[in-house]
């Protein structure tokens, strides 16, 4: 049996609702470029890096733009998606999500973050939730997307601790197969038939305690 030691979590519809805000900016670049996008669309860009985002919106809207132009909406986009974030409250933090961390430091384990997010650091920050986290990697320190493991054998790294000691929190199929890739425990967020891989599914941190996270030891 291993011990179950870290717990790891992705950001954006983990501990925060930001698909909304990644969802307005998105479509306003859309828009100024002459198509629309859905938000069945932005549900398919969850856990998917900045720059692979607007490739695949590019390639929905039939545009193609050079690296720089590319790099240019990015940021676009990105200054958008800030002008909101700065907005944001401690009580769009998802519910439960601060009970749970306060019962896992409770309890002594270990918390990272782990998130595609370059703007991960601000939110956690902005919300209030920074103090609670041990490691924070993010889209500033990772060479490889979800659903490749690095993300989180960062931080299990960083954190001193063994892959397998570890549970991840995921919204993103993605995200899921990383964890999965990377040898750990998952615990889903969101839809069972969405998430198949994970080692079980919950519809919010609300619905998590350490009983739960204890019975993933095997
Ligand atoms: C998370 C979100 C994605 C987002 C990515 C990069 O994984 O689920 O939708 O594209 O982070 O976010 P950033 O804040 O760096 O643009
Ligand atoms: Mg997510």
């Amino acid at each position: 049996m291993t011990k179950i030691e870290t717990c790891l979590f992705d950001l954006d519809g983990v501990i925060v609702d930001t698909a909304v805000y990644h969802y307005k900016a998105w479509k306003r670049l859309a828009n100024d470029l002459g198509f629309d996008f859905t938000e069945q669309q932005n549900e398919k860009l969850k856990g998917i890096s900045r720059a692979r985002s607007l490739e695949l919106i590019l390639e929905w809207g039939g545009v193609e733009k050079t690296e720089l132009e590319r790099a240019e909406l990015a940021t676009r986009k990105n200054q958008w998606y800030v002008d909101m974030i700065n907005n944001m409250q401690p009580d769009e933090i998802l519910p439960g999500t601060e009970d749970f961390l306060k019962a896992l430091k409770a309890g002594g384990y270990k918390i990272g973050l782990g998130s595609a997010s370059k703007n991960s650091g601000a939110i956690l920050q902005k919300v209030g939730l920074k103090s609670y986290f041990d490691a924070v990697v993010d889209g500033n320190v990772v060479t490889t997307s979800k659903p490749d493991p690095e993300v989180f054998l960062k931080g299990a790294e960083l954190l001193g601790v063994d892959p397998a000691a570890c549970v991840v929190f995921e919204d993103a199929i993605a995200g899921v197969a990383a964890a999965k890739a990377g040898g750990m425990k998952v615990v889903g967020i969101g839809e069972p038939a969405v998430l198949t891989g994970a080692d079980l599914v919950v519809s919010g941190l609300d619905q998590m305690d350490i009983h739960k996270l204890k019975a993933l030891e095997s």
